[in-house]
C-alpha cells in the first residue's frame, strides 16, 4: 500500500503525477489496491467534473469505410460486413428520438468516406438536427481523418466537438496496427486542425492490443496531456474474428482487458482532471457492468446506442458488441437504473461540455 499511501498525499498535495507514477498505477493487480485507486480517482472525478453523467446518444451513421485497420470488423477488405447506409430521414428520426427524451447531446459515428457527396450529405444532417431541436441538441463528430475545409463546413452547420481516437500514440505500435498508407502524421495532423477549427477535441487508444505494453499505455496517457485534449474515449481492445489481428491475439483475457481498461481510465481521471471521459461500450462488451464500474473508477460520460435495431448488427467494430438486439428504448431503462444502482444521476438536457475546453480559453459556453 505504500505507493498508493504516496499518491494519495501527492493527490491532496496538488502535485503532478510522473511517468513513474502511471507506471506503478498501471500495474496494481491487487482487488483492495484497485478499489483504493478507483476511490481515489473517483474523488479527484467528483471535485473536477461532479458526479452526473452526460449523455450522447450515438448514432451508427454507416459502416461503409475507406480504411483498412487491421483491428476493426467493418473494415474495407472484410467482406462478410454487410454495408449500409442510414438515409437522412433515418438519421433524423433517431436524434429527435434522442431530443425528446432529454438526451442533451449526440454522437454521429460512421466508417471513414470523404468524397464529396458525403461530406455535404453530412452537412446537410447536421443542419437538419440542429432546426429539429431549436439548436438544443450538442453534436459530436466520430467520422474519421478528413480535410480542413471538411471540418470547417461541418463545424459552421452544428458540430462542435470531435472525437479522433490516435488508436495508439507510439508510432510504431500505430504501424503494427495499420497498413502502410494509414499515416499516423496524418492522423496527428488531423487533431490537429480538430482544434484549429474550434473543436472540443477528443482522442484515445484502444488498451491491451498484442504488442503493446505498460510503457506503451503511460505514453498514451502522457500523449493526452501534450496534446491539451478535451474529451477522452478509450476502451479496451476486442478481438473480432475476421480481422487480422484476430491472429496474434491467441489468448484473449477479458478480465485483463477490464482490468486495464478501468485502470488506464483512472490514471487518466488523475492526470488530466477535468476533460471528460465516457465509459466506452467496449467496458460492457467485457462485463454487464462495464460501464458502470468505468463510471466508478472516473468516467462521467457514456454514450448510449440510439441506433435503429436492423443497423446494430452491421456495425460490429468487435466479438459480443452488447445490446444489438436491445431497442434505444430498452437501452435507456437498462441506463437509467444502472446509473441510479450506483449513486449518480444523468444529467438530462444538457450539453455537458468538457470543463477542460473552457478552462483552456477555448471558447464561450453555449
Ligand atoms: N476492439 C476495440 N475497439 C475497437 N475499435 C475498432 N475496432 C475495435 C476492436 N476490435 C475502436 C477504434 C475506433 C472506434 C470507433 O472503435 O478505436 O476508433
Amino acid at each position: 500500500m505504500a505507493f498508493l499511501d504516496e499518491l494519495a498525499d501527492k493527490i491532496d498535495g496538488e502535485q503532478e503525477l510522473t511517468p513513474a507514477d502511471l507506471k506503478s498505477i498501471l500495474e496494481l493487480e491487487d482487488e483492495a489496491e484497485l478499489h483504493r485507486l478507483y476511490a481515489l480517482a473517483y474523488a479527484v472525478k467528483r471535485r473536477w467534473v461532479g458526479c452526473r453523467v452526460f449523455l450522447r446518444g450515438i448514432i451508427e451513421v454507416s459502416n461503409i469505410c475507406s480504411k483498412d485497420c487491421y483491428y476493426c470488423g467493418i473494415r474495407r477488405s472484410n467482406p462478410h460486413t454487410q454495408r449500409f447506409r442510414m438515409s437522412a430521414e433515418e438519421i433524423m428520426a433517431e436524434a429527435r428520438w434522442a431530443f425528446e427524451h432529454d438526451y442533451g447531446s449526440l454522437v454521429l459515428q460512421s466508417g471513414e468516406v470523404s468524397s464529396s457527396e458525403y461530406v455535404a450529405f453530412i452537412e446537410q444532417v447536421l443542419r437538419g438536427i440542429k432546426e429539429m431541436s431549436y439548436g438544443r441538441l450538442g453534436i459530436t463528430l466520430s467520422l474519421g481523418e478528413q480535410s480542413e475545409e471538411t471540418y470547417r463546413r461541418w463545424f459552421a452547420a452544428g458540430g462542435h466537438r470531435y472525437l479522433l481516437r490516435i488508436e495508439a500514440s507510439d508510432p510504431q505500435l500505430y504501424a503494427q496496427l495499420h497498413p502502410a498508407d494509414h499515416r499516423y502524421a496524418e492522423r496527428l495532423e488531423c487533431l490537429k486542425r480538430l482544434r484549429r477549427v474550434g473543436y472540443q477535441t477528443g482522442t484515445g487508444v484502444m488498451i491491451g492490443l498484442p504488442g503493446q505494453t505498460i510503457d506503451h499505455l503511460v505514453g498514451d496517457l502522457l500523449f493526452f496531456r501534450t496534446m491539451d485534449i478535451d474529451m477522452i474515449g478509450m476502451g479496451p481492445y476486442i478481438v473480432h474474428d475476421e480481422t487480422p489481428l484476430a491472429a496474434r491475439m491467441t489468448v484473449f483475457d477479458p478480465d485483463r482487458q477490464l482490468k486495464l481498461g478501468l485502470k488506464m481510465i483512472a490514471a487518466a481521471r488523475l492526470l488530466l482532471k477535468d476533460v471528460n471521459i465516457a465509459a466506452t461500450t467496449a467496458l460492457q462488451a467485457l462485463h454487464p457492468r462495464g460501464r458502470e464500474l468505468g463510471l466508478q473508477a472516473g468516467a462521467n460520460v457514456i454514450m448510449p446506442n440510439v441506433t435503429d435495431t436492423q443497423y446494430r448488427p452491421s456495425y460490429q467494430l468487435y466479438r459480443n458488441k452488447p445490446a444489438i438486439n436491445e431497442n434505444s428504448e430498452q437501452s435507456r431503462l437498462a441506463l437509467e437504473q444502472s446509473v441510479a444502482a450506483i449513486g449518480e444521476t444523468i444529467a438530462y438536457g444538457e450539453w455537458g461540455d468538457p470543463r477542460h475546453f473552457f478552462n483552456r480559453g477555448g471558447g464561450s459556453r453555449a
